[in-house]
């Protein structure tokens, strides 16, 4: 048997009709959208704005022109990072923030001495959005907040950051690359001024798509950072100024867009709340049995009101690496150990250096799957104490 818990990593499994849409378009079309005359072309160009207009109202981005894709979402939110802070800015980030955060705005406080503030977190990992009051200051340009942990699951209170980014006049940056395609986003609800999503994670589709919804007077003061052939206006050596050709050069990665829009259409047939109430059906009573199992310690919330179906933990008396090497080639349970890119929300865990070892539920996880890694690991508990 095969189980797979690494969806926090990416979802391994694909609905079908991501499958045929990308096989019917890489065997019958595969041409440059925007960058020929002919019918085939002119039908890439269509796949391109179907998709994009899928990933809007998905979102509820008002104009599918504020869908800008890129190859992942550590781009998109490079660009948004790199194209809005400048010299002295400073910035309020969540104790959870992946690499994709804190390396680029450590390479910026080398670069243009931009600072920025962890806002604190409790052992669990849940933000209090009020400190986001205390930590302002003249210099504050922006919060930056992932949607949910990539390491416990743990969901950060958007809404209420969203207000007070509002409140103060502050980009506002989401980070939702754990939680596009399993909890509802909304785009312009939110006040964000950019929201990065990747592609290949609860939304679905493959690997080597992500993008971001970008309000459009955010786009005016926000720098491409990179520039080329974007397909328009090509007499003209300056890049665009309009959206998305302002943050899109090159050949876009058409397959990549094409499988991304079938995988949205598919979540908004389903609906994303009921991804959810299943997600988080699992995700207690995974939390559950994991609660009986001796000599194991869980971190996050331990409960799926307040996190995704990322679920972290470390069991006494064996390293996480040698656990997740044991799931794997005993039991054939895929997990992911150590510090997944993320070692600021370890500290804030307490877990670091050590690291857990995460469970990440996804779309096609079942009941069945859940039992098996209970089973296995009580397995593995016992073959430690005995
Ligand atoms: N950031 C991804 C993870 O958490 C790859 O595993």
């Amino acid at each position: 048997m095969q189980v797979y818990m690494d969806n926090a990593a990416t979802s391994q499994r694909k609905p079908e009709t991501v499958l045929k849409a990308m096989e019917q378009f890489f065997k019958e079309i595969n041409c440059n959208p925007g960058r020929g005359g002919y019918e085939l072309s002119l039908e890439a160009g269509r796949r391109v704005i179907e998709a994009r207009a899928a990933l809007a109202g998905f979102f509820s981005a008002e104009d599918p022109g504020q869908v800008v894709f890129t190859p992942n979402i550590t781009v998109a939110l490079n660009i948004a990072l790199k194209g809005l802070l400048t010299q002295g800015d400073h910035v309020l980030i969540t104790g959870l923030e992946h690499n994709a955060v804190v390396r680029p705005l450590t390479a910026l406080s080398k670069e243009r001495g931009v600072t920025y503030t962890v806002l604190p977190a409790d052992s669990r990992g849940i933000v209090d959005p009020q400190a986001v009051i205390e930590a302002v200051g003249p210099n504050t340009r922006m919060i930056v907040a992932t949607h949910a942990s990539n390491v416990c699951g743990t969901i950060v209170p958007l809404e209420e950051m969203g207000k007070l980014a509002k409140e103060y006049g502050l980009y506002f940056v989401i980070d939702s690359a754990q939680t596009a395609g399993c909890l509802p986003l909304d785009f312009e609800g939110l006040n964000a001024s950019v929201l990065a999503f990747t592609g290949h994670k609860h939304l679905l589709g493959p690997m080597g798509i992500g993008g971001f919804c970008v309000k459009k007077e955010v786009a005016e003061r926000m720098q491409p950072l990179y520039e080329g052939g974007t397909g328009s206006i090509s007499d003209r050596e300056e890049q665009p100024g309009f959206l998305p050709d302002k943050f899109e050069s090159g050949t876009l990665n058409t397959l990549g867009i094409v499988g991304l829009g079938a995988a949205v259409e598919y979540l908004r047939s389903i609906g994303v709340d009921k991804v959810r109430a299943k997600e988080m059906e699992l995700t207690g009573k995974l939390l559950n049995g994991l609660r009986e199992l001796p000599g194991i310690t869980i971190y996050g919330p331990q409960d799926p009101r307040l996190q995704t179906g990322t679920v972290a933990l470390n069991m006494h008396g064996i390293d996480n690496a040698e656990l997740c090497y044991v799931l794997d080639q005993k039991f054939g349970i895929m997990t992911r150990p150590g510090l997944h890119c993320a070692p600021l929300a370890h500290k804030t865990l307490g877990t670091f250096p050590e690291g857990v070892l995460r469970l990440s539920l996804g779309h096609f996880t079942t009941e069945e799957d859940i039992d098996y890694v209970l089973d296995c690991l009580r397995k593995v508990c016992q073959a430690l104490t005995a």
